[in-house]
């Protein structure tokens, strides 16, 4: 743990590009050569050269080349993940729902629409995914986990996964990201942080029901049948918009409004 604070505190300190500095902290630091008096790097050609590749090489440093995560389980792929679950997540930062230091700083003076762009740049990179972990419970917990993310657990009032996160749980565009090919230990963090509500979505939270909703036994069954799951060839959002999701969920526009009452039902109905 100290060391990862210790790296993360690094990186920040690292000097970012120019263009991402630029917008980011405006007291960018200036090279100590005589490049800044070159002609070419007056401010004007600065700024036409802001390109993606700039804006991002701060970003790729934790989340990988193209986005697709490091071998440290602790920073997530962010490639190929919905738009819009991008773009929420960066606000969600940029606003304090989500509690990540550095994340927070990187974004804290961007506006929306450069957060925008900045997630439709990742959302389009397909990078390969790594293989799954090997499977880290025993054949029953397993199973146990495949069933509550194929149809949830009617008695504990929880919806299947899969009703939100699609049947193949690749996401579902715009807003919902996928669970393969995520590790174990991100996974685990995240519903950590739903309860301890140091990670928030807009609200209605749907996730922090799901996470109240999930027993530490449950939980524990979930992320080790996930992790454990081969990412389709070809894996991407689904694109045709759920019709009812079983609990609403702010920042994901929904096809029509979660009857209130249905959250048993629509578990029940997604078995
Ligand atoms: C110093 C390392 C570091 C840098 C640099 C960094 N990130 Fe992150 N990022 C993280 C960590 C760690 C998390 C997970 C935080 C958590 O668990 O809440 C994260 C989370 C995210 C998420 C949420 C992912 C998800 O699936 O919910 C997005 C989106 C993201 N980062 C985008 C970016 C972008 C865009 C940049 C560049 C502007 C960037 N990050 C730079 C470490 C970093
Ligand atoms: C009612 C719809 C719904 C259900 C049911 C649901 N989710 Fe989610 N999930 C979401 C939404 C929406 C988000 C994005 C939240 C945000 O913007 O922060 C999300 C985000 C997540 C994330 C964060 C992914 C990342 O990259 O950081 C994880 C992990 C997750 N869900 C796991 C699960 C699991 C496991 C289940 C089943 C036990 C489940 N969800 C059930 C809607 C749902």
């Amino acid at each position: 743990m100290t060391l990862r604070f210790f790296c993360l505190a690094l990186a920040v300190a690292l000097p970012t590009p120019a263009a991402f500095a630029q917008a980011a902290a405006p007291t960018a630091p200036v090279p100590a050569t005589g490049v800044a008096n070159a002609p070419s790097a007056s401010p004007a050609a600065r700024r036409v050269s802001d390109t993606m590749a700039e804006r991002v090489a701060a970003c790729v440093a934790c989340h990988g080349a193209e986005g697709r995560a490091t071998t440290d389980g602790y920073y997530p792929r962010i490639a190929g993940k919905p738009a819009g679950y991008l773009f929420n997540q960066l606000v969600n930062f940029r606003e304090g729902r989500r509690d990540n230091a550095t994340m927070r700083y990187l974004v804290s003076n961007l506006p929306d629409a450069y957060l925008r762009e900045i997630a439709e740049h990742f959302s389009a990179q397909n990078p390969p995914y790594a293989p799954p972990q090997p499977p880290a419970a025993s054949p029953a917990v397993l199973e146990r986990g495949r069933v509550l993310t194929a149809t949830g657990d009617p008695a504990k009032n929880l919806p299947a996964c899969a009703a939100c996160h699609g049947s193949a749980l690749t996401g579902t565009a715009p807003a919902i990201p996928g669970l393969l090919g995520v590790p174990r230990d991100y996974l685990n963090a995240q519903f950590g942080a739903w309860s301890n509500k140091t990670r928030r979505a807009q609200s209605p939270d749907c996730m922090a029901q799901v996470a109240s909703r999930l027993s530490a036994e449950d939980l524990g069954a979930v992320t080790a049948f996930l992790a454990a799951q081969p990412v389709p060839a070809h894996a991407a959002p689904a694109t045709s918009a759920i019709e009812k999701l079983p609990l609403d969920c702010g920042g994901v526009p929904a096809a029509s409004a979660a009857n209130p009452a249905s959250s048993a039902a629509a578990a029940k109905g997604a078995r």
